[in-house]
């Protein structure tokens, strides 16, 4: 804006200004201006873009670059040259161009001194000297008879009284602003910004100089009156000044009190710079009558007292600086009623008591800053009306409670939410995920609980998130690899813990990562960050390891050791565990066992019609006719015990019947009682007897007929009496299973079976296949009826069990070949 306007003025400036409108001399020509300018063009030592190139005898004067004539182009008017980096030094020869109404030097290295000749120049109008460095001495220059002459603003500018802008920024400058600059009376714009000027503030000046809208004199060496104690007269002399607009004295170690005069500036100033200075006291109340005030800066000054509430009625106030000061007490409530404020900077004083709900009424905000206070409180759920929000500093404070939810309606903000060091508690809400432009958000240092929300990720703009040194748990989540433009991240100091995510290796971004003082255990991932980080990185988490160095290796073998020292540990334990069971269990069973079957044999002697109602009677008859009359056709086996036939009951049931051999006489009554023992072993692995028939000279079991045979037919199918055997059909997977159903089989029946039984036969023939396959021990007891049938001798038969001397029966002499059932597994 300021900026337009000069332009617009150096417009208006071309055009001839009445009061100062003057014949020509007819002696001056442009070839005089001709001359003056290729006398500047000879003082100019670099001209790196050689815009001056065209500056010759050949050229008209009026095409020169930079150069512009008036509209009859009798003359040079304008003598502009910006960012063309020239070197050199401004000749006093310039002073022939007497035409000239503006000189706009701006961004070259022009240096020594502005040449008094410049007085001259009755009709500049505009001096505009703007990043060059007047004021340094120039070498050359002291070598020349200039040398004795002032780095200073000529007194004799007081001669070009045509002057209404004289922009001398960010020069070199010294010396005090000339008195005579006055006889510039119409002067609207004194900018001396960024010099060395001295004296005292130019309050004579300012008084003479009542047209002046901008007054910035901001950054240089100036005081205030009575040894930089006193503002008073300064700002009593702006009085004069009704039009003033800009008033800037930032940056000067100004001394003084702000005076209550202020208010007599009444109407006019937009923007009041004070920023930078040692003024003290409080503000003044008639700061209020600056009502067109739209900026107001008064940070880093040394101002106390309270915030008046009468500041709110600055109605146009669009930023408000208050902040590095040693303001107290709580923020006005009547803070709210700003209507166009966009920047609230309070930080850095000691204002306490709660966040006023009201500020939550300032919908244009943009920023907020209200960090290094005293704060308390909890954060007003209210501020998230405060939409356009972009930066929002609560840090430093001592607020308490929760962070609101109603902070995620600030889904416009774009640069950083910075809630760290206070005393926040609870959760870290999950509604944060819903800030999809914020590129910062620093959580650090309070008290928040929970967990690090996988969700976070929807934030997808975030280049730093700081939660560091809180009381965060769990686990972080993989979908942190989703942000693509974290830079920074940093969970020091939480109680986090499981692994580090590998995905963060995938954030190319990523330049800065702290885990240090957490739980986290396991290898640190590599790639991406991870190859860059150093242990400081990790500090102070005892279970990690990894290949950063300062870090403990995770030796593989190591850990490999560790790994399997555990599974066998592990093992061990089981088995020593399964292995007392087991030996517990045999205990008990057998005494068990013992007490039932000796109540069963004591009830079986008692009432054997009972037992015998049990079994389902068969006579010889039926087991002749059953088998065809025992035909060789139906033969299906034979064995040391006997022979076995299939055959058909009558009610269809497939059986088959084994006859015994029988050697000697017999005792059928402890026959039967044998078989209605081996009739209570019931096992899914063991055959069970369906009915037993005795007479005298003959004794047959009735069983279940197999349809896969024996186990023995299976494993070397014959072809007739060949003895080329075909190959056996079983699949590994049935060796294993059958071998696993022997092996029950016998368990049962040495160790859970209601008698004790040895088999003393088994062998491959002797364990069928039923239908799917599941094998089944056949013959077991068989020994125990042949000898009761044979001895006759049942205290025999009752000792058998618990006879280790009879363990062995029939072994050594039955053991046929292939009892080793090793060869299922071959
Ligand atoms: C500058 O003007 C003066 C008279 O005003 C004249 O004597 C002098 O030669 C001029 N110098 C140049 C370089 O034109
Ligand atoms: C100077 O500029 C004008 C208009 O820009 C042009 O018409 C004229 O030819 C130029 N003269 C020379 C000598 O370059
Ligand atoms: C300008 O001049 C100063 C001193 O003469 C020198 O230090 C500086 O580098 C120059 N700057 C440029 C951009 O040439
Ligand atoms: C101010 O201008 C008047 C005439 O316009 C002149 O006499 C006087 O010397 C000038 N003052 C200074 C300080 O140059
Ligand atoms: C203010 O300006 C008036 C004339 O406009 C002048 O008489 C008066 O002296 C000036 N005040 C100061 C403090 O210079
Ligand atoms: C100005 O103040 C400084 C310190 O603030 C002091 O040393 C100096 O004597 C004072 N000068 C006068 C003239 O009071
Ligand atoms: C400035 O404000 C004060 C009260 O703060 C008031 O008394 C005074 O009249 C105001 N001055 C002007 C010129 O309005
Ligand atoms: C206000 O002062 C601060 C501190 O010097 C500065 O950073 C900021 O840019 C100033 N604001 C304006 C608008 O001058
Ligand atoms: C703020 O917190 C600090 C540290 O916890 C404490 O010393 C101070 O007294 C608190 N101030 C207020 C006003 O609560
Ligand atoms: C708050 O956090 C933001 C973003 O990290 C940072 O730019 C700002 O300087 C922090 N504020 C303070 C007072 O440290
Ligand atoms: C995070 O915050 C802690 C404490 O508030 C601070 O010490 C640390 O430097 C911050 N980390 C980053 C990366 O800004
Ligand atoms: C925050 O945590 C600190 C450290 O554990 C504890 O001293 C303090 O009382 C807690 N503050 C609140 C408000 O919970």
């Amino acid at each position: 804006m300021f900026l337009f306007l000069l332009q617009c003025l150096v417009i208006i400036a071309e055009q001839p200004i009445s009061g100062y409108q003057h014949h020509y001399p007819p002696h001056h020509s442009l070839q005089t201006d001709r001359a003056a300018l290729l006398a500047f063009k000879k003082t100019i030592s670099s001209d790196p873009y050689s815009v001056l190139s065209n500056w010759n005898e050949v050229t008209q004067v009026c095409n020169f670059t930079g150069v512009r004539c008036n509209t009859k182009r009798h003359r040079v008017t304008k003598l502009i040259l910006r960012n063309a980096e020239l070197v050199g030094m401004l000749s006093p020869l310039i002073a022939n161009l007497t035409r000239l109404r503006v000189l706009k030097l701006v961004n070259n290295n022009f240096s020594g001194i502005i040449p008094p000749e410049f007085s001259s120049l009755q009709h500049l109008s505009l001096l505009w000297l703007e990043g060059e460095q007047f004021g340094r001495p120039d070498t050359r220059f002291l070598l020349s008879s200039y040398q004795t002459c002032l780095r200073e603003i000529p007194t004799e500018i007081g001669n070009c009284p045509g002057i209404w802008n004289l922009a001398l920024y960010n020069n070199q400058l010294t010396g005090e602003i000339p008195f005579s600059i006055i006889n510039a009376s119409l002067m609207f714009n004194l900018d001396v910004e960024y010099n060395h000027l001295k004296g005292e503030l130019p309050s004579e000046i300012a008084a003479n100089l009542p047209e002046l809208l901008y007054l910035h004199l901001s950054y240089n060496n100036m005081v205030s009156h009575d040894n930089n104690s006193n503002l008073v007269p300064f700002f009593t002399a702006l009085k004069n000044c009704t039009i003033l607009d800009e008033l800037e004295l930032a940056g000067m170690e100004l001394g003084g009190k702000l005076p209550s005069s202020i208010g007599q500036l009444v109407g006019s100033l937009t923007s009041l710079l004070l920023q930078e200075n040692r003024i003290a006291g409080s503000i003044p109340p008639t700061l209020v009558n600056l009502t067109r005030l739209t900026v107001l800066n008064l940070t880093y000054n040394f101002l106390s007292g309270t915030i008046p509430a009468e500041i709110s009625q600055l109605s146009y106030l669009e930023q408000l600086f208050l902040s590095h000061n040693f303001f107290t007490g709580s923020i006005p409530v009547a803070m709210g009623q700003f209507r166009h404020l966009g920047l609230l900077d309070l930080s850095n004083n000691r204002l306490s008591g709660e966040i006023p709900k009201s500020l939550g009424d300032l919908i244009q905000l943009n920023f907020m800053f209200l960090n290094h206070n005293l704060l308390t409180g909890a954060i007003p759920p209210s501020l998230g009306q405060c939409e356009d929000l972009s930066k929002l500093d609560l840090s430093y404070n001592n607020l308490t409670g929760n962070i609101p939810p109603e902070i995620t309606s600030l889904r416009e903000i774009r640069i950083f939410l910075n809630l760290s060091n206070n005393h926040l508690e609870g959760t870290l809400p999950i509604e944060l995920s819903k800030l999809e432009n914020v590129q910062e958000i620093d959580l650090s240092s309070n008290n928040l609980t929970g967990i690090v929300f996988p969700q976070i990720s929807s934030c997808i703009a975030l280049r730093l998130i700081n939660l560091s040194h809180n009381f965060l748990r769990g686990q972080l989540p993989e979908t942190l690899g989703d942000l693509k433009n974290l830079e920074a991240f940093d969970v020091s100091g939480n109680l986090l813990s499981g692994t580090i995510p590998t995905s963060l290796n995938k954030i190319h971004t990523l330049t800065f990562l702290n885990l240090s003082c957490n739980n986290f255990a396991g290898t640190i991932p590599s790639g991406g960050i991870f190859d860059s980080v150093t242990n400081l990185s990790f500090l102070h988490n005892w279970e990690l390891c990894g290949s950063v160095p300062g870090i403990p290796s995770c030796h593989r073998k190591n850990n490999f050791f560790h790994v399997r020292a555990y599974l066998i540990t592990f093992f061990i334990v089981i088995f020593v565990t399964v292995f007392i069971a087991a030996i517990c269990c045999v205990i008990g069973c057998r005494r068990l066992k013992t007490i039932i079957s000796v109540g069963n044999v004591e009830t079986e002697t008692k009432s054997p019609p009972e037992l015998i109602h049990n079994f389902p009677r068969i006579t010889y008859k039926e087991l002749s006719e059953a088998t065809g009359g025992f035909d060789e056709q139906r033969l299906v086996g034979s064995g040391s015990y006997g022979r076995v036939y299939k055959g058909i009951l009558p009610d269809g049931t497939p059986v088959a019947v084994k006859v015994l051999h029988l050697q000697t006489g017999n005792s059928t009554k402890s026959f039967i009682r044998e078989c209605q023992v081996l009739k209570r072993i019931r096992h899914r692995n063991l055959i069970r007897i369906i009915t037993a028939c005795s007479l005298p000279d003959f004794k047959a079991l009735v069983l279940p007929y197999m349809a896969n045979g024996s186990l023995d037919s299976r494993l070397y199918p014959h072809s007739g009496t060949s003895l080329a055997s075909g190959s056996s059909d079983l699949s590994l997977i049935q060796r294993v299973n059958i071998c696993s159903d022997i092996a029950e089989g016998m368990a049962y029946l040495h160790h859970h079976s209601p008698v004790r039984v040895i088999h003393c036969d088994l062998k491959p023939s002797n364990v069928l296949l039923n239908d799917d396959m599941t094998a089944l021990v056949a013959d077991f007891g068989i020994a125990r009826l042949v000898m009761t049938a044979g001895a006759g001798n049942a205290g025999v038969v009752e000792n058998m069990g618990s006879s280790t001397a009879n363990m062995l029966c029939g072994s050594i002499g039955y053991i046929a070949p292939g009892t080793d059932f090793s060869f299922l597994l071959i």
